[in-house]
């Protein structure tokens, strides 16, 4: 068994974004993770520990082909055909149930329930966290002890990520470095929560067509990546 199934990914100056924000941007590239995004830290570092959509699925795929078990990924009927795709090359059998996360989440819950699966959560387990954890404390570690960045940007879907960096940002001491945590419009249940003062629950999530495939604003938030911002010097 492998110590972690993650990479140590480049972390890269941004020219173009450093220019147009006037201090220096680096950037996490978190893509060139073998299942395509930074999901695999915290469900490597779950399903080694844990005894046996979108990217969270891709993630739990390659890892459970790398762990030699069988994997059910369930998924919401708004998923890409091209996501079906992916997960069956990585060997997982692909349940489509549901036209929205929460149903294919409901799905997948009550197969643990009947069939005796176990249950890998895409976002909520501290697990997950001290798997994703690992992106920032691989900055400071490249950075070295005597840079510090001046702020760290970071997307929010289901929150995972951000639980991972905020720990991470505690693990190497930089706890007073702030987060900007971004959600795309029409999926920005993080921001309506913040205001609300609770947790609530969106009507819906926006919509629409790209080439006459239906495509929900959760799916165009997706850079794999994570940003640093530096002040200047
Ligand atoms: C590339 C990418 N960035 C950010 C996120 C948001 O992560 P989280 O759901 O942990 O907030 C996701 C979620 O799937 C993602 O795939």
């Amino acid at each position: 068994m492998p110590e972690h199934f993650h990479l140590n990914t480049p972390l890269l100056e941004s020219t173009s974004m450093s220019k147009l924000v006037g201090t220096s941007v680096y950037l996490k590239m978190e893509s060139s993770q073998p299942s395509g995004s930074f999901k695999i830290r915290g469900i490597g570092h779950l399903c080694q520990q844990v005894p046996s959509s979108g990217n969270a699925g891709m993630a739990a795929a390659y890892v459970a082909r790398k762990m030699g078990l069988p994997a059910t990924i369930v998924i919401p009927s708004s998923s890409p055909p091209l996501v079906v795709q992916r997960l069956q090359d990585q060997g997982a059998t692909v349940k489509i149930a549901g036209k929205v996360w929460d149903d294919a989440n409901a799905e997948a819950l009550r197969l643990t329930e009947t069939e005796g699966l176990t249950y890998v959560p895409p976002f909520d387990h501290p697990l997950l966290w001290e798997g994703h954890a690992s992106v920032i404390t691989e900055v400071a570690a490249c950075l070295g002890p005597s840079v510090k960045p001046g702020a760290v940007l970071v997307s929010v879907g289901g929150g995972g990520l951000l639980c991972g960096v905020v720990q991470g940002l505690k693990q190497v001491g930089w706890a007073d470095v702030p987060i900007v945590a971004m959600e795309t419009v029409g999926a920005d249940c993080f921001n309506a929560a913040l205001k609300a003062g609770k947790v609530v629950t969106l009507d819906d999530i926006t919509r629409w067509e790209v080439k006459g495939i239906e495509m929900f604003s959760l799916f165009f938030l997706r850079s794999s990546i994570l940003a640093l911002i530096f002040e200047t010097v």
